[in-house]
C-alpha cells in the first residue's frame, strides 16, 4: 500500500480493524466504501472516501469473508454487503481477504447470502426454491432484498452459475477463486492466563 493508490474497502468487523490501521498510516490514498457503515467509519478516521462514480478501478481491495476454502472459494455477505463487495473486488488489480483462522473451512456450507430484486420477489423465491428472505434485515443501500440460499451443495461453480442465471438474483455471496489475490489469516489463540 502506498501513496496515490485507489483502494476498495470491504465491510464487516474485520474491516473495522483494517480501517483503524490504514488511517494510522496517514497515506494519500483514494478509497471507495462498500457500505454506509464502512464509509462512516472510514471518513471519521480521516480516510478520503469518494463515490464509486469517480473511480473505475482499484489498485487494491481489502475485505473479510465468512468462509474460505483451500482453493480460495469464499462465502461473503453475512453483513448483506456482498453485491457491492463483489463489484469492488472484481474491479481491483489485487483483492486481499483477511480472515481469522475460524473462517477457514474444507468445503463451503450454506447459507449463501443473496441479494434479490424486490420486483417479482415471490416469483424469484419460488424459482429458487432453496432460498429464504433473511429475517429482520433492512434492504441493501441499493434497495435489494437480502436473502440466503439454504440447500446443501457440493459444487460452488455450478451453484454460482445457477444463481447468476436466475432472473431476479442481483448477486450472491459465492466469490470464485479467480477474484482472490491473497488470503491473510490471523490466528485465534485459545484463551489462556494473562501474563
Ligand atoms: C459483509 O457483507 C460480509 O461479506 C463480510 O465481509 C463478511 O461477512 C466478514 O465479516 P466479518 O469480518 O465481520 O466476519
Amino acid at each position: 500500500m502506498g501513496n496515490g493508490m485507489t483502494v476498495g474497502l470491504g465491510t464487516g468487523s474485520t474491516v473495522t480493524y483494517l480501517l483503524t490501521a490504514l488511517a494510522a498510516r496517514d497515506l494519500d490514498i483514494r478509497c471507495v466504501a462498500t457500505s454506509p457503515r464502512t464509509e462512516t467509519m472510514a471518513t471519521s478516521l480521516g480516510l478520503r472516501v469518494e463515490p464509486f462514480s469517480h473511480i473505475d478501478r482499484f489498485d487494491m481491495a481489502i475485505d473479510g469473508a465468512d468462509q474460505v476454502t483451500p482453493e480460495r472459494w469464499l462465502i461473503k455477505g453475512g453483513g448483506g454487503a456482498h453485491t457491492r463487495e463483489k463489484i469492488v473486488a472484481a474491479s481491483a488489480d489485487c483483492f486481499v481477504v483477511i480472515v481469522s483462522s475460524d473462517k477457514l473451512v474444507p468445503v463451503l456450507e450454506p447459507p449463501v447470502p443473496l441479494e434479490l430484486l424486490s420486483f417479482g420477489l415471490r416469483s424469484t423465491l419460488r424459482a429458487l426454491g432453496g432460498a429464504k428472505v433473511r429475517p429482520d434485515t433492512p434492504a441493501s443501500p441499493d434497495g435489494g432484498v437480502i436473502a440466503d440460499w439454504y440447500d446443501p451443495f457440493d459444487d460452488p461453480t455450478a451453484l454460482s452459475a445457477y444463481l447468476d442465471a436466475t432472473p431476479g438474483v442481483v448477486a450472491h455471496g459465492l466469490f470464485q477463486p479467480g477474484l482472490v489475490s491473497q488470503v491473510v489469516t490471523g490466528r485465534i489463540d485459545p484463551p489462556g492466563p494473562i501474563r
